[in-house]
């Protein structure tokens, strides 16, 4: 059965090189309230994934590719041919997706707190324990088991970064949390993938990252030829959120790469 249409919930502002910031999971455009800024010198577009933030949230499962093509659908509304996509840990993970769909459409990649790997069977099975969970018990538990690992562990215990997060990921309707970890279960490696691409690609690391280590970055860093890595230092896997300026400076010198090859 084909999936259902949604028409996104997204902002659009500033003028020049298009770049869609695309949230991780099960969060919000939220997350990139800081890198707004960076509307001073390009085109940032910012959605809500389906079944996140303001955006639908229809039953079933959500393959990233089918998250890819709901962007692909946004930006064909907004007349862009070309963008920049930069997507946070899952985000990332739709960035691939859309990268194996159409590359064509692509003018470079960031990786931000994210990887190329496929899930393993023990976390697939973990995926899959924790859909029965939030089917009963709903979507608040999913910021339980999500958030003790979303932050550096030096970040303290009362910043209002967590309290943030917990609250974007309660406010995710269940059936958006179920069908993205059903999506995350069944994504693809994208290593060769992103090997092979001719664009500029970055992978943005947080060098206290309990998600995705420090490690894994260096070494997906390693098999690119034309990609950069970008470590902030003290960031965990929010590091738009825990080191806002670093981060947003280090996407700014990244698009600007971008746009010089590009043009
Ligand atoms: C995310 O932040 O999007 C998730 O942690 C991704 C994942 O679980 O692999």
């Amino acid at each position: 059965m084909a999936a259902e249409h949604v028409e996104l919930s997204f902002s659009d502002v500033g003028r020049g090189l298009p770049v869609v910031l695309i949230h991780g999971f099960p969060l919000s455009h939220e997350i990139w309230h800081a890198q707004r800024a960076l509307q001073d010198e390009f085109r940032v577009i910012v959605p809500d994934l389906r079944g996140h933030g303001r955006s639908p949230a229809p039953e079933g499962i959500y393959e990233m590719s089918l998250l890819a093509q709901d962007l692909f659908a946004l930006l064909d509304r907004l007349e862009v041919r070309q963008a920049v996509w930069v997507g946070h840990s899952m985000g990332g993970y739709v960035a691939l997706a859309g990268c194996r769909l159409a590359r064509e459409r692509f003018l470079g990649l960031a990786l931000v707190n994210s990887q190329t790997l496929a899930d393993h069977d023990e976390a697939r099975r973990g995926r899959l324990a924790l859909v029965e969970k939030i089917a009963t018990g709903g979507s608040h538990i999913a910021a339980e088991v999500m958030l003790p690992k979303l932050f550096s562990p030096q970040l303290p215990v009362d910043s209002p970064l967590r309290e943030e997060a917990r609250q974007i990921i309660a406010a995710t309707p269940a059936t958006g949390i179920i069908g993205a970890l059903q999506g995350l279960a069944r994504r693809t490696d994208s290593t060769t993938l992103l090997a092979e691409v001719d664009f500029p690609t970055l992978i943005l690391a947080g060098s206290e990252d309990q998600i995705i280590p420090l490690e894994r970055s260096r070494q997906l860093h390693a098999q690119l030829h034309k990609g950069t890595l970008a470590v902030i230092a003290g960031a965990g896997h929010m590091a738009m959120r825990e080191r806002p300026e670093e981060t947003t400076r280090a996407l700014r010198d990244f698009l600007r790469t971008c746009g010089e090859s590009s043009s």
